[in-house]
């Protein structure tokens, strides 16, 4: 039987990436920090064949252990469960001779100052982008690049939109720097995170993501997916459709982009999901790029959308085989994230209306639980996830069925 290491089954897909590889016939086995397993579900456990604590907070020597680890049980696959550990997920997949991405810019496809440098290397369109360490060097830089307001302040290695802000005027750019440089150290695994701050433009339109499988070089791209954020100067995820109801001029203009910044960023095989705004005039901007299965159930999505299951597609390039990518299926599905609009005690919320649109939903909060304003994704308060024949009736179906949720926060 083939095995797999997963790096970090604990994140939202850990458990859709289990799933596919032992429906696909291989043993899972999972690395992780002693903390965190102390968290594990008992079923995710019970669907795993072995389990390898690591200190992911010293990168280097975990991936010295994790290569052993695989060599002493035979791992023929790496991938990887967790955004913020996919730099070691392609070193050590490289360092295992196993299939994998350039190990070489593997810190580029999760550091933004990293991966500014790429994408300008390559020419891959995103937003025009400083990288600086302090607040005044800030100011002089923007003013040397002639930068204009609005601009996006975000720490360099940060995820969920922690520390993004976007401000609207000078006077709004310290505390944009005090928020971006305010989580210097990834929990639960303790990572150290740079603490340099990107600034970008800040592109209007449309936001999108790319889901993307690559085996031997060559790009599936399996949906595009529409992303809704909060507006304002802080943006929370709100929902994601798939696919994205969108034109075919579009859709190319958003994969072509997507193909750029994979190439830049030394895909080979594996999972991308790429964040890439809509310009009105209909230019892709690339916002990031994660070498990771995408985040907030969109794999689920996805085969509910189209009949692929990207996990098992990813699970099939992380053991060298050919990826199973030809959907069967062509509906449109999505999920909405409900918000707190303010701070305070949840005094109700729901019930989610019966409607056999209505695929999942799950509340992370209770009646009497403080809850904070959703200034990033933590502040969550549950989902809904639905599915209908086209996006454009999954996006009506959606906002009905949140206006019908009642929350009530006092
Ligand atoms: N340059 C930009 N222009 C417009 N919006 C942006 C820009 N950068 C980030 N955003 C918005 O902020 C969100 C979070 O930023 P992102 O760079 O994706 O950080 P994270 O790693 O936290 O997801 C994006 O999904 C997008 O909505
Ligand atoms: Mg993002």
């Amino acid at each position: 039987m083939k095995k797999l290491l997963l790096i970090e089954g604990n994140g939202v897909a850990g458990e859709d990436l289990i799933d596919a590889a032992r429906e696909h016939g291989a043993e899972v086995h999972v690395a992780t920090h002693q903390d965190l397993y102390e968290k594990y579900r008992p079923e995710l456990i019970a669907k795993t064949a072995g389990v390898v604590l690591t200190d992911f907070s010293a990168p280097e020597a975990a991936v010295a252990q994790l290569a052993g680890y695989c060599a002493d049980t035979g791992i023929s696959g790496v991938i990887c469960g967790w955004e913020f550990l996919s730099p070691v997920a392609t070193k050590l997949a490289a360092a295992a001779g196993l299939p994998g991405n350039d190990p070489a810019r593997a810190d580029a496809c999760r550091n933004k100052r990293l991966m500014s440098l790429a994408f300008e290397e390559y020419g891959v369109p995103a937003p025009a982008t400083l990288v600086v360490d302090s607040l005044d060097s800030a100011l002089d830089r923007i003013a040397e690049r002639g930068f204009a307001f609005p601009l996006v302040v975000k720490p360099a290695e940060n995820a969920g939109s922690v520390g993004v802000t976007v401000v609207e005027a000078a006077d709004g750019l310290a505390a944009a720097f005090r928020l971006a440089t305010s989580q210097p150290m990834e929990i639960p695994h303790r990572i150290a995170l740079e603490t340099t701050v990107v600034i970008q433009e800040y592109v209007e339109g449309r936001e999108f993501s790319v889901e993307t499988i690559v085996f031997e070089g060559k790009f599936h791209h399996l949906a595009v997916t529409e992303k809704f954020t909060t507006t304002g100067a802080t943006r929370a995820e709100i929902g994601h459709t798939t696919p994205a109801d969108l034109d075919p001029a579009d859709r190319d203009a958003l994969v072509g982009a997507a193909e750029q910044a994979l190439v830049a960023l030394g895909f080979h095989n594996g999972v991308a999901h790429a964040e890439i705004k809509l310009t009105p005039g209909g230019r892709a901007k690339v916002i990031e790029v994660g070498a990771r299965p995408p985040g907030d159930h969109i794999l689920k999505l996805v085969r509910h959308a189209t009949g692929v299951s990207e996990a098992r597609a990813y699970v099939q390039v992380a053991l060298g085989e050919e990826p199973t990518v030809d959907g069967d299926r062509s509906a449109a599905a999505a999920i909405r994230f409900l918000a707190p609009d303010r701070a305070g005690t949840v005094r109700r919320i729901g019930p989610v209306p019966d409607s056999p649109a209505v695929l999942a939903s799950t509340w992370y909060v209770g009646v009497g639980d403080q809850v904070d304003h959703a200034l990033d994704n933590a502040t969550r308060l549950g989902f809904v996830m639905l599915t209908a024949a086209t996006a454009a009736e999954v996006n009506a179906l959606a906002d009905e069925i949140v206006h019908a949720v009642q929350v009530e926060i006092g």
